[in-house]
């Protein structure tokens, strides 16, 4: 393994805060960037408790932290925590990216969401795929399912098919949609899609059983398949899909865009995108 580069008194920190955040793939693909274009830059990762978040995001940021990534369970608490949120995290109403200012010494913290940017590009990538004007099927309406279905909607989708277990938090994504944009359809319902995106945590864990069933995908009819989960490689879920001749892609490339973008708003420089991918795919999958 390449050693860490040298920490100096002029480095600059960010860190992703998650808990647990034993798992994160994000500190080597923010540090292969940081190398790639010789800044002297660290991502770390901290592991803060919930109920600790508001002082910690604090104290970074009267450390000097440049800003940090929040993720589970951070993501909602960080968004009532930024004093100024921009529109992706007001529209979201959650804050994966924060980046810290002093004003006369006090931290001041502004919120973004780029989760939404992260899977538009990853659709792009991955298939071609714009929602403007297309069906789009979500299973499991938690923070990312939601997360997702208003990006599409904002994006111009036609029809959302909103799928959950608990059928009362896809009807709140449902009206959470349709104030935003009243001309969108949102069914509850299995129907024809042309993309299915699996926001279930199903598959994260070997003994999980699938979220789809063949009848459910054969209602569904969807020409192309996103699984949100990443590790491990290939879900059950996208494994049925790829047999039904889905077109089929993890959620890798969601990762990486939606950490390019964060790297952007910290650094004002260009994300070296395959940098990244490749330092992604090295830690998440050993290739
Ligand atoms: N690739 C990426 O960059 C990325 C980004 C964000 C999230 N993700 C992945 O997306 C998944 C969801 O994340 P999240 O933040 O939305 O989590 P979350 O808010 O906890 O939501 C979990 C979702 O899974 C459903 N679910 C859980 N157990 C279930 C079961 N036994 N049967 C049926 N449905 C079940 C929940 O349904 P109920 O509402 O009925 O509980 C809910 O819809 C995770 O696997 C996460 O790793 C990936």
């Amino acid at each position: 393994m390449k050693p860490p580069s040298s920490i100096n008194g002029q480095t600059r920190f960010v860190a992703v805060l998650g808990h647990p955040i034993a798992h994160t793939a994000s500190p080597a693909m923010h540090n292969a960037a940081f190398d790639a274009l010789g800044m002297n830059w660290r991502y770390l990762a901290l592991d803060v408790d919930p109920a600790r978040l508001g002082p910690a995001l604090r104290g970074l940021a009267l450390c000097g932290f440049v800003g940090v990534n929040c993720t589970i369970p951070h993501k909602r608490i960080a968004f009532r925590e930024a004093d100024c949120l921009d529109s992706s995290a007001r529209i979201a109403e959650a804050a994966n990216t924060l980046v810290f200012r002093l004003r006369r010494g006090t931290p001041f913290l502004h919120g973004y969401s780029t989760d939404g940017y992260g899977i538009l590009a990853a659709l792009r990538e991955e298939f071609g795929f714009h929602p403007k004007g297309r069906a789009v099927a979500i299973l499991g309406c938690g923070g990312a399912g939601q997360s997702a279905a208003i990006q599409f909607a904002l994006a111009g989708a036609k029809r959302l098919i909103l799928l959950n277990r608990t059928r009362a938090k896809a009807l709140a994504v449902a009206r959470r949609v349709r104030a935003l944009r009243p001309r969108v359809e949102c069914l509850l319902d299995p129907t024809p899609c042309d993309l299915l995106v699996q926001g279930t945590s199903l598959g994260l864990r070997k003994d999980d059983r699938c979220p789809l069933d063949a009848s459910l995908l054969a209602k569904l009819d969807p020409c192309c398949f996103l699984e949100m989960i990443y590790r491990p490689a290939e879900t059950p879920a996208l494994r049925l899909a790829r047999r039904r001749g889905c077109r089929v892609a993890n959620g890798l490339s969601m990762l990486l865009h939606q950490g390019a973008r964060a790297f952007e708003i910290w650094t004002n420089r260009r994300a070296p995108v395959e940098t990244m991918r490749r330092a992604l795919r090295r830690e998440v999958y050993g290739r």
